[in-house]
């Protein structure tokens, strides 16, 4: 069987598809040009792609081989499913083994934005830091009592509904459905309608899947339902939040501060207007980007393929 990957994976990851397959590793331009991979799906039966691939319809049909699709991420907006599905071709993901380093990304953003770490870092940096310790000297504020607002009560939202209750942080959640009341006793987590999410919550951090649902939930209406103080944060999808609203909301100070870890449009240009703006913290989506954790994500993203591939479940299975 044939087998393209449009990026090189783990050493360990290819070596163990080459045991098995005629691998093709796409060693050029990122993302892989659409043309060049409508030719090179033709003869496959297996893909392993990455979040920043569009695996569009044309490019699923064009592979009249294809059997089995295995995305190296949680997840899978990139997909076309439904065309996938219809033509009966498998498409594995790799949930779980993210869930701890996204889950600690959020923290450390949320940390970032409460005491001012890159302020700060810049500040001690600079010939400007003049004062030490006063009363008023470099305030941020505290996690401890403040209110978290978790959009997306799935695998990540709920790891870092942990985190933040051992920072006696108050938890409340939206989700398209309601968690079990003992889930949400175990969690110490409350429901609530979407708007009092963004209306009571001194950080909203995002946590759902792109879908057409919440493509640009995140609109200005919704921000300015929050406090003047409170902080946004984004590690899920970029095209949740309508990117020129938030710029908007961060320029005339609607909310205090974001941090996001994803855009609309990645990578971003330095020329992006949310590249200028100070009150914002910005990472290049790194939410799995731990050596454990990418590893981790090789091994099932090989495990996936080669299950679908020998027609058996693989360990994770995107449904619709
Ligand atoms: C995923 O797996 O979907 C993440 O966004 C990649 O870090």
């Amino acid at each position: 069987m044939k087998v393209l990957l449009t990026r090189k994976l783990h050493d360990f990851a290819v070596k163990e598809l080459k045991r098995k397959y005629d691998v093709e590793v796409h060693t050029g331009k990122i993302p892989m040009p659409k043309k060049l991979l409508i030719s090179k799906i033709k003869d496959k039966d297996g893909l392993i792609c990455y979040p920043y691939d569009s695996i569009d319809s044309d490019v699923i049909n064009a592979g009249t081989k294809l059997k089995a699709i295995s995305t190296y991420s949680v997840g899978y907006d990139h997909v076309d499913i439904k065309t996938a599905s219809k033509r009966g071709i498998v498409v594995g993901y790799t949930p779980e083994v993210l869930t701890r380093a996204t889950a600690d990304l959020t923290m450390a953003l949320m940390l970032s934005l409460f005491r001012r770490i890159p302020e700060g870092n810049k500040l001690v940096r600079s010939d400007k830091w003049k004062t030490i310790f006063g009363p008023y000297e470099f305030l941020g504020t505290d996690l401890y009592q403040k209110t978290l607002g978790i959009f997306g009560m799935g695998r990540i939202g709920k790891a870092v509904a942990k985190r933040a209750i051992g920072f006696e942080m108050k938890v409340v959640y939206h989700n398209r459905t309601k968690l079990s009341k003992k889930e949400e006793e175990n969690l110490r987590v409350r429901y609530v309608p979407l708007d009092d999410l963004f209306r009571t919550s001194d950080v909203v951090s995002i946590h759902s899947p792109h879908t057409s649902q919440t493509n640009e939930i995140v609109n200005l209406k919704l921000i300015k339902k929050m406090k003047k103080t409170s902080f946004l944060v984004n590690t899920s999808r970029g095209k949740i939040i309508n990117e020129k609203d938030l710029v908007i909301a961060l320029k005339r100070k609607i909310i205090a501060g974001a941090a996001l870890d994803v855009f609309q449009k990645e990578p971003i240009s330095g020329n992006n207007p949310i590249a200028k703006l100070d009150n914002v913290i910005l990472m290049p989506h790194s939410g799995s980007a731990t050596v454990e954790t990418r590893k981790d994500m090789a091994e099932i993203a090989v495990k996936n393929l080669v299950l679908a591939l020998a027609g058996k479940k693989p360990v994770y299975q995107v449904v619709i």
